[in-house]
């Protein structure tokens, strides 16, 4: 993506948060920083979205370093996995002159396909042993969440396997002809405030870049990687995560375009929910957010805990950086908290970007009932229950999936 932007400063110069104008509903996204419209596809590609990379890193995410080179090593192959249907690979990915951090990929191809298969790409929660039931997946060393099933003093064990095989629905992907690919985003941050052990350490100069940025950087490190394997279809990738890692999805696929289909599921505040208030009552806040998880986001995004009316963008402006490409949001009933109103208002609000660069957006003014999959290029999906990824939600991203990559 260029770098180069017009009619705004290099990112250093953007104003102290407090000197920002107080804007109540969501800022335009087709208005530049200084004011000027945006009116044709060139300028939103060429000045637009640029600049709106930079905001988000200079108020919001930080700066992610340039890629260094990815170096991968295939650990195991088992061409017969899931009863035959599938290739399993074991795969380490290191960074040339970084001494640190290594991402375990666990990739899984369908055997069945003519030529290269899409792939799924997720960041998981509690290592790859957790996604599938086999005893020979590299058992994850690294800090992990206590609340996990099988984990004890934050260290996997071996009852830890196969305990998220509901979550990530790998089987019936793999059915419909897609590659599931992931990894566990400790491998690149483990989520601790107190404790910064992640990969940023290991990059000298100004890097400002919060626990997200580094887990979205992750994914294209992954994506890297996809570009050399033969079994992947490199222009049908779809980033997909939860919550937390459905914020890091949509950051990746805004800022890397070579994310196809980006899937941010219950991602809400920090991801695809409002920061200003807009949408369900009780939804998390701005506040909120970084107080609980200081490390998500960079030091500056906290000046805006008062007042998220100052930020120059909301989220929908987040989504639209992904336009053209098709983003599906997705939600359940009772999770207010990643606040599924304010997030339908944010594809409102994303929609005229889309149209300007020749796309249909937003296929309905209003919210598809429950259990209904929204299909058109910025697609939404809301289902009865609580705050989880299931097998119900996997139906509705490979329906998407198919609509928008024709996969048969
Ligand atoms: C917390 C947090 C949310 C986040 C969620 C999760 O509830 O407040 O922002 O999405 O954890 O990652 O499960």
């Amino acid at each position: 993506m260029a770098l180069a932007f017009v009619g705004a400063a290099s990112s250093g110069d953007f104003p102290e948060p407090a000197r920002l104008p107080i804007k109540a509903g969501l800022p335009d996204p087709l208005v530049m920083f200084n004011g000027k419209r945006v009116t044709t596809k060139e300028q939103w590609v060429n000045e637009r979205r640029p600049e709106l990379k930079k905001l988000f890193e200079h108020y919001m995410y930080g700066t992610a370093p340039a890629a260094p080179k990815v170096n991968a090593k295939v650990e195991r192959v088992d061409a017969k996995a899931l009863a035959g249907k599938a290739t399993l690979k074991e795969i380490t990915l290191t960074f040339a002159g970084i001494d640190g951090p290594k991402i375990h990929l666990l990739l899984v191809v369908p055997n069945k396909r003519k030529g290269p298969a899409p792939v799924f790409v997720g960041m998981n929660f509690c290592g790859n042993h957790a996604v599938l039931d086999d005893p020979k997946i590299h058992l994850n060393t690294n800090w992990i969440y206590p609340n996990q099933k099988g984990v004890k003093n934050n260290r996997a064990t071996e009852s830890s396997r196969g305990a998220q095989i509901d979550v990530w629905n790998i089987e019936e992907t793999i059915d419909r002809g897609y590659a599931v690919a992931t990894f566990y985003s400790g491998d690149i941050d483990p989520d601790r405030a107190d404790m910064r052990e992640g990969v940023q350490q290991y990059f000298k100069g100004k890097h400002d870049w919060s626990t997200i940025a580094a887990w979205a950087w992750g994914y294209s490190r992954v994506i890297d990687y996809f570009v050399t394997d033969p079994d992947i279809d490199a222009a049908r990738i779809i980033a997909v995560g939860h919550s937390r890692l459905g914020k890091t999805a949509l950051l990746a696929g805004a800022f890397d375009d070579r994310i196809a289909v980006v899937i941010p599921h219950q991602a809400g505040c920090g991801g695809s929910g409002p920061s200003r208030a807009i949408g369900n009552k009780g939804a998390e806040s701005v506040k909120r957010i970084n107080t609980s998880f200081p490390h998500w986001f960079n030091a500056r995004f906290k000046d805006f805990n008062e007042e998220p009316e100052r930020l120059p963008f909301d989220q929908h402006c987040l989504i639209a950086m992904c336009a053209p490409r098709p983003v599906l949001l997705s939600n359940a009933v009772e999770d207010k908290w990643a606040n599924p109103d304010g997030q339908f208002e944010l594809l409102r609000a994303a929609d005229p970007v889309y149209r300007l660069v020749g796309k249909t957006g937003l296929g309905a003014t209003k919210m598809p009932p429950v259990g209904k999959l929204l299909d058109s290029t910025l697609g939404f999906y809301i289902r009865d229950g609580k705050h989880s990824m299931n097998r119900e939600d996997w139906r509705a991203f490979l329906g998407f999936a198919d609509k928008h990559l024709k996969t048969k």
